[in-house]
């Protein structure tokens, strides 16, 4: 007989069934926060963490580490499993180590910096904007507008040529979304020889470009402070960290936007609230939801206790829906609070690129509503395909017309 007093143990990650809403199998959890039991793909428990305070606190906690390699590391996928062992940055290190790497990267994704990038990722926008309207009325938003941008933003600040983008897109997809184990492996195996060639040019030009690549070529490469793989690692996650996300919070949030038409007409009528409204659609949309870590040692918890070789899973878009910090969660709302969602994720491995992502989607939202203001949807919402959930979540696709 099934004892009625344990909360049920449900399979992770589920599909969404609206692309900005939790799965709705994950609906049970929300009344047995902080803390669930789950399955994962390969048939291993672990720990779901849905509450919000509970989830800030974990991930501060350094018994919780990121080392995909630790042969307990909770897998969502195959996919993911398959890769798990080839060396990472920042990503997949604990401290110290994950120390040193970020105090090398802080400097070149401050807010200072993303402030001095604007004019340029405004100019993107524009051009990426002219060309859809020069080719419309009508275009895929995602190919057109919400991938290109975030992509074109990222080659510049890396030092990476944009003409590339061609391969690095199709294999970054390849590595995030597979489908096959085979394809995730083959995509890391051919994104890591691209860079070792990017690398052998970078290091016979006379003078060096200011790309982020450039500057750790002929700085701590060239002094030893990092090795070629590392540097190869860090290429990696920047480029698909920086443009996969940003991508998918464009198109998922255009998307979420028309479908809110109020919210939609009040922040076109008082663009003050740009900053106040890509926050809340971070809260609402959650696109990175399954942060993964293993833990280390015994964490007792207010849900119970974590033990040693645990995997633990946090559901960013559950936890971000916890009613009792944000009341009425499920609705999009500007004036609320949003402070210290948790969709950037939380402590040391915070994400690096917030201030850049903050800075595009709102210069992409703002340019893409005031320029087209009769934007909306090609087809009816519910035929527009969207990301399975052991992936970024996001619009597969957004047709479009204005
Ligand atoms: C809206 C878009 C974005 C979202 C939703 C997002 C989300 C996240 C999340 C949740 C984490 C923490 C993962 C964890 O703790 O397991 C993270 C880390 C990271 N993000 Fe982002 N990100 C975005 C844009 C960017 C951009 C533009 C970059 C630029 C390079 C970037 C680079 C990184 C890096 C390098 C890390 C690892 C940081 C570390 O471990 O110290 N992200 N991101």
């Amino acid at each position: 007989m099934t004892d009625m007093t344990e909360p049920p143990t449900v399979a992770f990650p589920q599909n969404r069934t609206c692309p900005y809403h939790p799965p709705t199998a994950y609906d049970p959890l929300r009344d047995t926060r902080p803390l669930a039991r789950i399955n994962l793909y390969d048939g291993r428990p672990a720990w779901l963490v849905t509450g919000h305070a509970l989830a800030r606190t974990l991930l501060a906690d350094p018994r919780l580490s990121s080392d995909r390699s630790r042969p307990e590391f909770p897998a969502p996928n195959e996919r993911f499993a398959a890769v798990r062992d080839r060396k990472s940055a920042l990503l997949g290190v604990d401290d110290p180590e994950h120390r040193v790497q970020r105090r090398m990267m802080v400097p070149s994704f401050t807010l200072r910096r993303a402030a001095e990038l604007r004019p340029q990722i405004q100019r993107i926008v524009d051009e990426r904007l002219d060309a859809m309207i020069a080719q419309g009325p009508a275009a895929d938003l995602v190919t057109a507008f919400a991938l290109p941008v975030p992509s074109m933003v990222i080659c510049a600040l890396l030092g990476v040529p944009y003409a590339d983008h061609d391969f690095f897109e199709g294999q970054s997809r390849r590595l995030l979304r597979g489908p096959r184990a085979a394809d995730t492996m083959d995509a890391r195996d051919r994104l890591e020889a691209y860079f070792n060639e990017l690398i052998d040019r970078k290091q016979k030009e006379p003078e060096p470009g200011d790309g982020v690549l450039d500057e750790l070529v002929h700085g701590q490469l060239r002094d030893g402070d990092l090795d070629r793989e590392e540097v190869v690692a860090f290429a990696t996650i920047l480029l698909v960290a920086g443009h996969e996300t940003t991508a998918n919070m464009i198109s998922l949030g255009t998307f979420a936007l028309l479908q809110h038409p109020e919210q939609l007409a009040e922040l076109r009528a008082d663009p003050g609230l740009l900053p106040a409204s890509v926050e809340e659609l971070m809260r609402m949309l959650s696109i990175a939801d399954g942060l993964l870590r293993v833990a280390v040692e015994d964490i007792d918890t207010d849900g119970g206790t974590i033990r040693a070789g645990d995997g633990v899973v946090f559901s960013t878009s559950v936890i971000n829906r916890d009613e009792s910090v944000y009341p009425d969660p499920d609705a999009l709302d500007w004036h609320r609070p949003t402070r210290h969602h948790v969709a950037f994720g939380f402590g040391i491995h915070q994400c690096l690129g917030q201030n850049l992502a903050r800075a595009e989607m709102e210069i992409a939202l703002h340019s893409l509503f005031e320029r087209l203001p009769t934007l909306r949807l090609a087809v009816p919402a519910e035929e527009i395909p969207f990301k399975p959930g052991d992936t970024i979540q996001g619009m597969l696709e957004l047709p479009v017309t204005w």
